[in-house]
């Protein structure tokens, strides 16, 4: 994995986030997302924490995903094709099990086209495993849902993508 050229901040997605996330999304898959859909995924409640990678003051990635009871359930997950494989979706990932964990999240859960085999290499290269299918799931083509789990504590421990003097990697608070 190369360290990316400029510093990333992870930080919380506000609903200002939308053009970039929906220009990233539409890039990102056949059967995009809705501006109405995404945007009510960017701000803040008790079930949701939705993050966005910035490099250079740029969103060049985002993690959607619900609070389920002690799951978190990853929604979304992309990257702008420019700013692949530099560890954004690792450092998001790892990010939101950070966040996650002291709210009482124990496992990470999501759904992942059978198609998309790069996506389920990185989860699992993350340690997360494919548990189950659920037939028909997308309704553009009738394709199958991969269903992968993994506790959130090995998540937590990755580190992000630019160690200490290749260009820090800041992470705010809010
Ligand atoms: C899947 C995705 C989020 C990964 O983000 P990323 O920032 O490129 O991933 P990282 O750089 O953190 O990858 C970490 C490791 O995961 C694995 N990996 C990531 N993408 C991979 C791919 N396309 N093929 C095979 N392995 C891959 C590799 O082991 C990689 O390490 P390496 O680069 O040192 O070999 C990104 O490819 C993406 O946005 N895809 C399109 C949207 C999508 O399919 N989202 C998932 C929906 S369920």
């Amino acid at each position: 994995m190369t360290a990316p050229a400029a510093p990333v901040v992870i930080r919380r997605s506000r609903p200002e986030d939308l053009g970039a996330v929906l220009r990233i999304e539409h890039l990102s898959f056949s059967d995009p997302w809705t501006a109405d859909a995404l945007y009510g995924e960017l701000g803040a409640d008790a079930l949701r924490l939705s993050l966005v990678a910035e490099r250079a003051g740029q969103v060049c990635g985002y993690l959607m995903a619900w609070l389920v009871v002690d799951q978190l359930h990853v929604l979304n997950i992309a990257i702008d094709p420019d700013a692949r494989r530099l560890g954004l979706g690792t450092a998001l990932l790892a990010e939101a099990a950070r966040r996650a964990e002291p709210l009482g999240m124990v496992d990470v859960t999501l759904e992942v086209r059978r198609s998309n085999t790069g996506a389920r290499q990185f989860y699992r290269r993350h340690g997360l495993r494919e548990v189950g299918l659920r037939p028909g799931y997308y309704g553009d083509n009738g394709e199958d849902a991969i269903i992968m789990t993994g506790p959130l504590s090995d998540l937590a421990a990755l580190s992000g993508p630019a160690p200490a003097g290749a260009g820090a990697e800041g992470e705010n608070p809010d």
